[in-house]
């Protein structure tokens, strides 16, 4: 969690401001991120590759609310897309379209020609099928699309199997040895030129190694096309720089700058990078409130009421999100304690085996919710999305209004009134 949000006189708070503050004022549960925490990770980043041609192109997956995009928008962050979405989401935040990379293994039409009419400044291709059909679409609209190729290195990167990315066995990118003939192939279409070459491997990586071995293959590949006298103009290290967590520490940005400047300056291309979580996940808490303490056998279970439909990663990946109570001062229940929430999963937790002070009406913030946090959310068991605040000094203003209960059933009609 970001030193934004810290203790003061026993209570915590997101910058300058209780969370119980905020929670009393917006209601629980809640998303609070903290502005500064955010400009001084992205920050962290720019300084990191300073001196060196590189752009960080913020991946919007990891939190795409139009705020946080405006912040990292007015320092000039390049985005990371997947989707049309996104990408409409950039552009309502005033981000620069000639600053955004589109990824993902499957970028539908419609995607294609609304990426292509705003003239994005790459599109990481992942396929001959893919590349052959924005080729045609580009055509058609009289433009011309820059491409990365995506590679997968075959690479293990160590995070859960469900977000790692870079096996062959996975979805993602082209295997090395296919990639030369999707780059001839891409020299003879219309409509594309190639500009760089790109890889990620996955997420939540606590070690650099990885992603070392996986950088090395790239550089290997990117010398061999430039030996071959192609010239590009960028080489995209994708994302996936873990965050501290559970007592776990992950490489800092630095670091991490280190090795992929080792890895790929001597290239001298510009270098294009896509943090998603290291930028965001700390920059944010979701606050929740405790509705019941439940005794159990040998362990406490405190009800609150967040619930696996506002954080999803718990139930779905096993993470670990620290939890801490808002005010600090009672001492932890001797018990271990379960926080659950209201849904009716027993995969319904945001954390197990706790040591923590829980009464009932107690405000809990579970760290890290600024990445894949809120973006992961579901209407599930009807419950409305969570409200959105970010924080900027002593400021505390709403960026996503809580859903209400008639939000739940927007756009749905009875039967009979559908014929109408
Ligand atoms: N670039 C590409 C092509 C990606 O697929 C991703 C994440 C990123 C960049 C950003 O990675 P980051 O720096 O945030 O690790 N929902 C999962 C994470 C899925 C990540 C998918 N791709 C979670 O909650 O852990």
């Amino acid at each position: 969690m970001s030193p934004a949000f810290e203790y003061r006189d026993g209570q915590l708070h997101a910058e300058s401001i209780p969370l119980a503050e905020i929670a009393a004022r917006f209601g629980t549960p809640c998303y609070v991120y903290s502005r500064a925490a955010l400009e001084a990770r992205y920050d962290a980043y720019v300084a990191a590759f300073a001196g060196h041609r590189a752009r960080v192109c913020y991946a919007v997956k990891a939190n795409g609310n139009l705020a946080v995009l405006g912040v990292l928008a007015a320092r000039g962050a390049g985005f990371d897309i997947v989707s049309g979405g996104e990408l409409a989401r950039v552009l309502a935040a005033g981000g620069d379209p000639r600053r955004v990379v589109f990824s993902g293994a499957c970028k539908l039409e419609d995607e294609l020609r609304l990426a292509l009419a705003n003239d994005i400044a790459c599109f990481n291709v992942e396929s001959e099928p893919e590349l052959c059909r924005l080729s045609a679409l580009a055509v058609e609209s009289g433009r011309q699309a820059r491409v990365a190729i995506r590679v997968n290195p075959d690479v293990e990167a160590g995070g859960h199997r469900h977000i790692s990315t870079g096996r062959r066995e996975h979805k993602f990118g082209i295997a090395l040895e296919d990639a030369a003939a999707l780059i001839d192939r891409a020299a003879s279409l219309p409509g594309v030129r190639l500009s760089g070459v790109a890889c990620h491997i996955g997420s939540q990586m606590m070690a650099l190694e990885p992603l070392a071995a996986a950088l090395e293959q790239l550089a290997a590949f990117v010398r061999e096309l430039q030996a071959g006298g192609m010239a590009l103009e960028h080489v995209d290290a994708g994302g996936g720089l873990g965050i501290d967590h559970g007592g776990k520490t992950a490489p800092t940005p630095a670091e991490y700058a280190e090795m992929v400047i080792a890895a790929l300056a001597p290239l001298g291309l510009e270098i294009v990078l896509e943090p998603g979580r290291s930028i965001a996940g700390p920059a944010g808490v979701l606050l929740t409130r405790v509705a019941y303490v439940k005794p159990g056998h040998g362990r406490k279970f405190a009800l609150v009421d967040a619930a696996m439909n506002d954080l999803l990663r718990p139930a779905l990946y096993e993470a670990w999100h620290d939890i801490l109570p808002v005010g600090h001062g009672a001492a932890p229940d001797p018990e271990p304690i379960d926080v659950v929430g209201p849904v009716c999963e027993t995969g319904d937790f945001l954390g197990r085996d706790r040591r923590l002070p829980a009464r009932a009406g107690d405000l809990l913030a579970v760290a890290d919710g600024g990445a894949y946090g809120f973006v992961m959310s579901s209407n599930y068991n009807a419950r409305p999305r969570v409200c959105e605040v970010m924080v900027s000094g002593a400021e505390a203003r709403l960026v996503r209004e809580r859903e209400a209960l008639a939000d739940l059933w927007r756009g749905e009609r009875l039967f009979d009134e559908a014929a109408r």
